[in-house]
């Protein structure tokens, strides 16, 4: 009698496993790894399929992380482009390089803040041992100076300049060629919009987004509604063809609202709703291929008590239709550190890259339920 229980038991055992196979059970991962001692880590973007690179402003360094062929860091080394005071930060691929399989080839452009220079640097492989070679310099002209975030846009470069407040282009091709417009204090981020073409600067301290139209105006600055939160930051293209904001908040906290930017300048809010999101004070926007689904990065960056967390959303009606918009599903991967102000997140290798900037960490996510949105 008890035997056969035994074996029932048993052999029902067997069936559980069999039918969900728990070798296979998905999970997430979210791993840590220490990059060279820096009191500041930035921005981070993709040169190649195995090679990242990181700013570190305060050492003037850019940091080359080397990936095997599941998007796993295998190795990093910080090479100090010019000198240790320049204040390396902003980080954009040179156009035209995405598509190579190794870096060789791929440029980059980046801003030194405290040098008032921007420079185009060849990353020079992703052999992590090579130093990567500066091919050319463009000082920013009077009377902005400062930049911080930068974008090309075709054959320009847009630059905000935050210490001066002014969005500086320049011509690639003939520097001499730019223009300079002032804007309310201070522009961080600068993107195009993928349909309009507009060009948007956030302006972190007036809660302000610059918009212009390629008009030869002044642009115009739009306010962030109080009731949604402040601080605009994390201007990110989106593949849904618009464009997207985050909002930072302020010292006593966020909203953990975002938005999308149609257009016509239009803003669609969305807010996220479960108890670790609505707090948090969001900082930068990420997407993969599909264009209903982002990653919005929390950060302790304006108010210490604010989570350093990844939260999956899926927007459901993101082509238009009649019903708003509206959040789908949303779900939450906090940080193992903490008070660490995450600063950037990037989708690359179908995996996740997060910056942390007061740790001098770089944070991969990864698995198979990744996004937490398929239905097992
Ligand atoms: C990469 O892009 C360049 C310029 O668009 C093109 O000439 C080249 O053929 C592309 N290379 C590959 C491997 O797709
Ligand atoms: C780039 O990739 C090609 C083909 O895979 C390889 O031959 C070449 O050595 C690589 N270059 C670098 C700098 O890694
Ligand atoms: C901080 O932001 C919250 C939410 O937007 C707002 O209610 C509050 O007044 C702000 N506090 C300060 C000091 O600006
Ligand atoms: C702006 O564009 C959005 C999205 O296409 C649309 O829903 C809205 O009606 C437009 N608003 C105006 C004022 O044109």
């Amino acid at each position: 009698m008890h035997l056969l229980r035994v074996l029932a038991v048993m052999s029902l055992g067997l069936q559980v496993n069999a039918a969900s196979s728990v070798n296979s059970l998905p999970a997430k991962s979210v791993v840590e790894y220490p990059l060279s001692a820096a009191a500041e880590t930035h921005e981070i973007i993709a040169a190649s399929e195995k090679l990242l690179l990181i700013s570190q402003q305060t050492d003037g360094a850019l940091v080359k992380v080397a990936l095997d062929g599941k998007g796993n860091p295998t190795g990093s080394r910080a090479w100090t482009v010019t000198n240790q005071w320049s204040g390396l930060h902003g980080l954009v691929l040179h156009s035209g390089s995405s598509n190579s399989s190794n870096s060789s080839g791929a440029t980059i452009w980046a801003t030194e803040q405290f040098d008032n220079t921007i420079l185009q640097i060849d990353p020079n492989g992703d052999d992590i041992n090579s130093p990567p070679k500066i091919i050319n310099r463009f000082p920013i002209p009077a009377p902005a100076f400062g930049p911080h975030g930068i974008l090309q846009n075709k054959g320009d470069l847009w630059v905000a300049c935050k210490d001066s407040s002014h969005v500086v282009r320049i011509t690639i091709d003939n520097p001499d060629e730019h223009q300079i417009w002032p804007v309310s204090r201070r522009p961080i981020f600068i993107a195009v919009h993928p349909t309009s073409g507009d060009v948007y600067s956030g302006l972190d301290l007036s809660s302000k987004i610059w918009r212009y139209q390629n008009d030869g105006g002044h642009g115009e600055e739009m306010d962030v509604p109080a009731d949604k939160g402040s601080v605009p930051v994390g201007l990110v293209s989106g593949p849904d063809g618009n464009f997207w904001v985050a909002l930072l908040g302020n010292s006593t906290g966020g909203t953990g609202t975002f938005g999308r930017i149609n257009s016509n300048a239009t803003i669609d809010w969305f807010t996220l709703s479960s108890q670790v999101g609505s707090t948090a004070g969001l900082i930068h926007v990420a997407f993969g291929p599909d264009p209903s689904q982002l990653w919005l990065l929390g950060s302790s960056t304006s108010c210490a008590s604010c989570v350093n967390a990844v939260f999956t959303v899926k927007i459901d009606d993101v082509a238009g239709g009649t019903a708003s918009s509206r959040i789908a599903i949303q779900n939450s991967i906090v940080l193992p550190t903490q008070y660490s102000w995450t600063h950037r997140i990037i989708a690359h290798q179908g995996t996740l890259y997060v910056t942390e900037l007061k740790t001098a960490l770089l944070a991969h996510i990864s698995g198979s339920r990744l996004n937490w949105l398929e239905h097992q």
